[in-house]
């Protein structure tokens, strides 16, 4: 698909379908441009408006043909709410119906005509981008028919912004970041394991220039690293601690990392998960690690001036004779040791030494994610991540990143009183608390493997996932927390 930005006027615009963008109001009338546009369409803008009764409510949207041989041959209008209720993502999402509207009407060549005087064309024009392509993304990889149309969306001009070409190379290099982690998602556990992980970001790694470390088991049994081991134990696959390096053209800049939790699956362990419990969609526990790499691929691709890590300790939660009991003390890579009471919190043990390794790089600011708990899921629902952090600096950082993102955070609080369910007779820590709370002492248990770097943890156990498409989603992985992440980085 291509996208551009076309200086045409609407009026000499000719094409398949034009989309127009209108502000709700309850008398909604035509600008003088539009006016004139209508007339020449044979009143279809007018009228769709009418038989519609459409006043521009946000996501509201109709389609109409203009009869004759036209030079335009649809009419899309789609509402953006009240002006003083829109934010970016208004945008966005717009640009995601409108791809949708497309679609369905076997669009070719559209056009999108949609201003707003709050923003600067240039950032519209990249969000309503990102929202096209988002929208357009479909996984077909693993079906052997996928459905076919013989005409597809090929052409996408934005009329009446002064935008730049790098707008819309942005979009498409953050959406290829999007797509990377929603697909990575996406792939069963006997596509993406621990050792095709590794393959995949060798590729990424290979592919943009990275510096790549990764970590076999007797490595990481070198660093002491007895809790990802511990979750390891029962794989028949080797783990993979991955170690990615993005490093700008300068020198003396900020150091960022990014730590995210990669189960390829979650199956509870001996604490098996029982049938209804999500066990069939645990394939997504590697949603962190997945908007790690998604975020990696976007930032290469958009170079800034910014050293970032990507980590993620990668491995499969499974059961056989070899599995770590209930029970047992495992020891993490600071020497804390931990009596796992339950071997379905088993993110937070490969986190720990994640966290650990990433705390010795120096890095000026590190942020974990991680589909850690249900727990979150209840307290946030399926739309909204929860986001910990002591640091005040870092917590604002991430929330105008999310912002700008059009993803939705909520900060939770770091109750260092609960740490006490954790108590453990026999060890430093147990791995689990009640349920009570169980997202926020998971926050508190990942808080002991961090010593001397601002971090900050996002649980986005419900976002990653979506049973149901919106305007920019399909089912299935989302890629979320992709976007957040890239513009933290590149507003760092
Ligand atoms: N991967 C799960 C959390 C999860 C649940 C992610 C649902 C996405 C959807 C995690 O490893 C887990 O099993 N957590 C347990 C923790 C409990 C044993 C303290 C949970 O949330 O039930
Ligand atoms: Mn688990
Ligand atoms: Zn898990």
């Amino acid at each position: 698909m291509d996208i551009k930005v076309s200086n045409i006027n609407k009026l000499d615009w000719s094409g398949s379908a034009l989309a127009l963008g209108f502000f709700a109001d309850d008398n909604l009338s035509l600008t003088e441009e539009l006016n004139q546009l209508d007339q020449k369409l044979g009143n279809t803008i007018s009228e769709l408006i009418a038989e519609t009764e459409f006043t521009g409510k946000e996501g509201v949207s109709a389609i109409a043909r203009v009869g004759g041989d036209s030079a335009i041959k649809k009419i899309i209008i789609i509402g953006l709410g009240k002006p003083e209720d829109v934010n970016l993502d208004t945008f966005r999402q717009a640009g995601g119906n409108i791809a949708r509207i497309a679609k369905q009407g076997k669009v070719a060549k559209l056009g999108v005509a949609i201003n707003c005087d709050n923003y600067e064309d240039e950032i519209l024009a990249q969000v309503i981008s990102e929202g096209i392509i988002l929208a357009s993304h479909q996984d077909n990889r693993f079906k052997s028919e996928p459905e076919e149309s013989k005409i597809n969306l090929d052409t996408v001009e934005l009329l009446g912004l002064s935008a730049s070409e790098s707008a819309i190379t942005k979009a498409q290099n953050i959406a290829s970041g999007v797509i990377l982690a929603r697909e990575l998602v996406n792939s069963p556990a006997n596509d993406i394991n621990p050792v095709t992980m590794a393959e995949m970001v060798q590729n990424l790694a290979s592919e943009h220039n990275l510096e790549l470390t990764i970590l076999e088991q007797a490595d990481c049994e070198k660093l002491g690293m007895g809790a990802f081991l511990g979750v390891a134990k029962a794989s028949d696959l080797p783990p993979k601690f991955i170690h990615l390096v993005y490093k700008p053209q300068g020198t003396g800049k900020r150091k960022l990392a990014i730590v995210g939790k990669g189960l390829t699956f979650d199956s509870g362990g001996l604490n098996l998960k029982v049938s209804g419990s999500g066990i069939e969609t645990m394939k997504m526990d590697m949603g962190g690690a997945a908007a790690t790499f998604g975020a990696a691929k976007a930032i290469a691709l958009l170079k800034p001036e910014v050293e970032v890590h990507f980590i993620s300790a990668v491995t499969e939660n499974m059961i056989s004779g070899k599995a770590m009991h209930p029970g047992d003390i495992l020891t993490a890579s600071n020497g804390k040791t931990i009596e796992v009471n339950n071997t379905d919190a088993e993110g937070r043990l490969t986190l720990a030494d994640a966290l650990v390794y990433a705390d010795k790089l120096g890095a000026d600011a590190m942020v974990d994610l991680a589909t850690l708990t249900g727990a979150c899921i209840v307290a946030l629902g399926n739309d909204i991540a929860g986001l910990w952090t002591t640091e005040d600096k870092l917590a604002n950082e991430l929330k105008i990143a999310a912002e700008a993102g059009g993803e939705k955070f909520w900060q939770m609080p770091m109750e260092s009183k609960y740490f006490e369910q954790m108590k453990s007779p026999i060890a430093d820590m147990k791995n689990t608390g009640t349920r009570a709370g169980g997202s926020i002492t998971a926050a508190l248990f990942l808080q002991q493997f961090v010593k001397d770097t601002p971090w900050a943890h996002l649980d986005i156990a419900g976002p990653v996932w979506t049973d149901k498409p919106n305007a920019v989603n399909n089912e299935g992985g989302t890629g979320f927390a992709v976007r957040t992440l890239v513009n933290w980085v590149i507003n760092n």
